[in-house]
């Protein structure tokens, strides 16, 4: 397979000013494991420009989705918030990433923390059906500045619903966790703060992070992702590799800069 495939351009949802999400044609060749990403973009002046995204759909659907942020001027992303149906886009042959069960241990609940288009890889994850023969319980905590920005995690959760498969197999061990900073919401905070005052427990049920038993997946800013680390550490959780499984694994959320 070439190293660039093109692919056509199947739908375009804008959620935002800054954020829209647009799904393509897929390969049959094109395998991927839920939570990897991939180098995409477009043809500009005769050259590929490219940038890392996040699979946001499922390596069992039809179709590629990505979740992207419109960076004002950015070399790419303000040429690809333009994109309609029809339009081809290139897409890279050889996905990787850390966000795959094969770097974790096994454990009996699974956090998936982001923020912002953090939430792209998660998206995948929560439709993998192994997951949750993995882990008893799945929860999704997605933090973003304003309600309007956590749409897209939301659409893709509440569709599970309408998965006849899914849904059966997922029953109520999918907790949903959306939490906002700059404005009031049904939860209302930093993820890091939430998680370390000991509010998602409270809010959710469910036991205090604890090393032995729970796994933490994390995609987000640079910020975000050295406090959760520090957060995680502190609590005597290792960071894990696909060389050597741990108790929580880390990506960067791909931005333009
Ligand atoms: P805040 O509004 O307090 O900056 P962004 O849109 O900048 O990527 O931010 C997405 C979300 O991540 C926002 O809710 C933001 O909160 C939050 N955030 C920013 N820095 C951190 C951090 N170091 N730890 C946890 N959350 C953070």
């Amino acid at each position: 397979m070439a190293a660039l495939a093109p692919q056509t351009v199947l739908d375009v949802r804008h959620w935002t000013d800054r954020l829209f999400s647009f799904k393509t044609t897929r390969d049959a060749s094109f395998r991927f494991e839920n939570g990897q990403f991939v180098m995409i973009g477009l043809a500009v002046n005769g050259k590929p420009l490219l940038r890392a995204y996040s699979m946001a759909s499922a390596n069992h659907e039809e179709s590629l989705e990505f979740f992207s942020i419109k960076v004002p001027n950015g070399p790419l992303t303000s040429q690809l918030s333009k994109i309609s149906k029809g339009d081809e886009i290139l897409v890279g042959a050889k996905p990787t990433g850390t966000l795959v069960q094969a770097s974790l241990l096994p454990g009996k609940r699974l956090y998936l923390v982001a923020t912002g288009t953090g939430v792209a890889p998660f998206t995948s994850v929560i439709k993998d059906p192994e997951i949750y023969e993995r882990f008893d319980v799945v929860v999704l905590i997605h933090g973003c500045r304003f309600i309007e920005e956590l749409s897209f995690g939301r659409e893709v959760v509440e569709s599970l619903k309408d998965d006849e498969y899914l849904s059966e197999i997922i029953g109520d061990r999918l907790i949903y966790y959306p939490t906002v900073t700059r404005e009031d919401y049904l939860h209302r905070g930093r993820v890091t703060e939430l998680l370390d005052t000991g509010i998602v427990a409270r809010d959710t049920g469910l036991p205090a992070l604890d090393a032995a038993e729970d796994r933490v997946m994390i995609c987000g800013g640079p910020a975000v992702l050295a406090d959760m680390c520090g957060l995680l550490d502190a609590r005597g959780f290792e960071e894990g590799a696909l060389s050597k499984p741990g108790t929580y694994v880390i990506e960067k959320a791909f931005v333009e800069r």
